[in-house]
């Protein structure tokens, strides 16, 4: 199931086709966008989410653009180039968004075939980099914690929804799940917006893994207690110092590893790691809408017109990651001194 995809001219396009996850996971609906207005909207309400996922799309709208605009005059380059902008800051923390609209920006003196070719690599590249990237991530997690079968702990959405074929942290989680050495998953159900218990959720059990949903609060209490061997989490943006910003919720979760010695692992593509962002004090964390937190399903959940701090994302510093996992490389930000320990934890 492709979950963000290109459909041509001869299928009724140009248009980004997108599975879209805000229906999930009662009903199973694409979304085809023949505007860049539509792009921006789907990325805007998290029709499409999860970093990967926003770069293709980033890529994909940069693609329409050019074959809206066509690339043929100086005037059609530039209103692609507006259009892009505009892409690539719909949402401002991910940082693979702003990648995949640069990637496919980059083809723009070619006709608008070379700039969907480019986003087409930008799509294609995920499964290659997904796979080097789980796989090394499950097996730095085997080596440090061999012997048992291992119960893993994870928040957000870090699977194919949220990251192209094979997914990051999620893909780390069903990778050991195919070796055989896990046990069971606590997927946090990630409020306000429910992608733990939406979407994890789904994907768990359409790859028939062992699991159990929980809240987002029971996350450092399960830890606390001795229920989980590792916490795997994917990122939106890293820091030059290898601070990480990822899913609101993700920081306590670090916190309540640490304290317990068990191992927190970031799985990301490289790309996600930006050089130009110093510190996590330099990240741009995303404040969404106050409904988002008074409603449930449509229903007022406090009194009407409360104020609300909605961030969607934290930043969790480097002192407290034991690893981010790239297909490239396990980088362990922690100075050696305060370095999470990994320690075996009772069963
Ligand atoms: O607001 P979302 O759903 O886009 O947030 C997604 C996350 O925080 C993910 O953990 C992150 O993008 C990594 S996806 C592999």
């Amino acid at each position: 199931m492709r979950i963000v995809d290109w459909a041509d001219e001869t299928e009724g396009g140009p248009a980004v086709v997108l599975l879209d996850q805000r229906a999930l996971p009662q009903r199973t609906e694409y979304l085809h966008l023949g505007t860049v207005d539509g792009v921006i909207d789907a990325v805007r309400s998290l029709a499409v989410r999860g970093a990967p996922s926003l770069g293709i799309t980033g890529a994909y709208g940069v693609a329409l653009a050019a074959h809206l605009h066509g690339t043929g005059t100086a005037d059609a380059r530039a209103a692609v180039r507006a259009d892009a902008q505009r892409i690539a800051t719909a949402r401002p923390t991910a940082v693979p968004l702003s990648i995949g609209v640069r990637r496919a920006l980059a083809a723009l003196e070619e006709s608008p075939a070379g700039v969907l070719a480019a986003a087409r690599a930008v799509a294609d590249e995920a499964a290659t980099i997904n796979a080097a990237a789980t796989r090394r991530a499950a097996d730095l997690v085997r080596e440090r914690c061999p012997d048992r079968p291992l119960r893993a702990l994870t928040v957000c959405n870090t699977g194919p929804l949220a990251a192209g074929p094979g997914g990051t942290a999620l893909g780390a989680i069903l990778a050991l799940h195919a070796d055989g050495v896990l046990e069971e998953v606590l997927a946090c159900e990630t409020r306000p917006l429910l992608q733990g218990a939406r979407l994890t959720v789904w994907e768990l059990q359409r790859a028939g893994v062992p699991h159990r949903l929980c809240v987002d609060s029971a996350g450092p209490a399960a830890i606390a207690t001795g229920r989980v061997d590792v916490v795997f989490a994917g990122a939106d943006r890293i820091a030059a110092n290898g601070d990480v910003a990822n899913k609101i919720g993700t920081y306590m979760l670090a916190c309540a590893a640490a304290r317990s010695g068990i191992p927190f692992v970031i799985v990301a593509p490289e790309e996600t790691i930006d050089p130009d962002t110093a510190t996590g004090a330099d990240i741009v964390v995303e404040e969404r809408g106050a409904d988002e937190v008074r409603e449930h399903g449509g229903t007022l959940m406090t009194l009407p017109g409360t104020p609300v701090y909605n961030p969607a994302f934290d930043v969790t510093p480097h002192e407290l990651v034991t690893a981010i996992v790239t297909e490239s490389r396990a980088w362990s930000p922690a100075p050696s001194a305060s370095a999470p320990r990994i320690a075996a934890s009772p069963h």
